[in-house]
């Protein structure tokens, strides 16, 4: 035995452990314009703020959809929505914020509707049943809670760096910002972070009729 590999830690990896599944990340064979998606989230952000859901740290949301005519349904709790975590050394899971009907989630708000995200919203509703839609703040040096959400949720990387990865499990992937359409698994526990200097920005739609096998 030589000397390096007295001091390789033998971890008693399972098979399925030692090669990494990336089932729970799909990307879809959809491509967007990333330089007309960068410039609306520009447009938009002249004029709006992200909501931080109801005094959230490390959460940023501007919903593009909302229930038709109700401007309340894009605010606070609601432009968060329901989840479950395990936030203490019991590992019990809780559920926090409330239930939305997310399929009522119907209308693209008219203020963007000159925007490029009208023409994506079109085509990404001609072929997917969606909930909200929502531009999703990720701050530097920021991560979300350890969590799993009601159903999928359909990705467009908008602004991103190396530094940027989802964590499925045990997986975890970077999505690059450059006009791909991916849906992730968030059925299962995950959460995001970005270990870099300047903001991730990702297009986030709930996906009501996707399922994993
Ligand atoms: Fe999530």
């Amino acid at each position: 035995m030589n000397k390096d590999s007295q001091n390789v830690i033998n971890l008693n990896l399972k098979n399925e452990e030692k090669n990494l599944n990336f089932s729970d990340f799909q990307k879809q064979n959809i491509k967007f314009d990333i330089s007309k998606l960068q410039e609306a989230y520009k447009q938009i952000i002249q004029t709006k703020k992200f909501d931080d859901g109801g005094g959230i740290s490390h959460f940023g949301a501007i919903c593009l959809t909302r229930i038709p005519g109700d401007p309340d349904s894009v605010k606070g709790h609601k432009a968060r929505g329901l989840y479950w975590t395990k936030p203490d050394k019991t590992g019990k899971e809780v559920s926090r914020d409330v239930k939305l009907d997310e399929s009522a989630y119907t209308e693209f708000i008219p203020d963007y509707e000159n925007t490029y995200f009208k023409e994506v919203f079109d085509v990404l509703s001609s072929k997917y049943k969606l909930g909200r839609v929502r531009i999703l703040l990720k701050e530097p040096r920021s991560t979300l809670s350890w969590h799993r959400d009601p159903e999928p949720r359909l990705h467009i990387p908008i602004i991103s760096n190396p530094g940027c990865l989802m964590v499925i499990e045990n997986v975890a992937k970077h999505m690059p910002a450059d006009g791909s359409v991916w849906i992730t698994n968030n059925t299962k526990y995950h959460n995001a972070f970005n270990g870099g200097e300047e903001n991730r920005i990702h297009l986030v739609a709930c996906v009501l009729d996707y399922k994993f096998n």
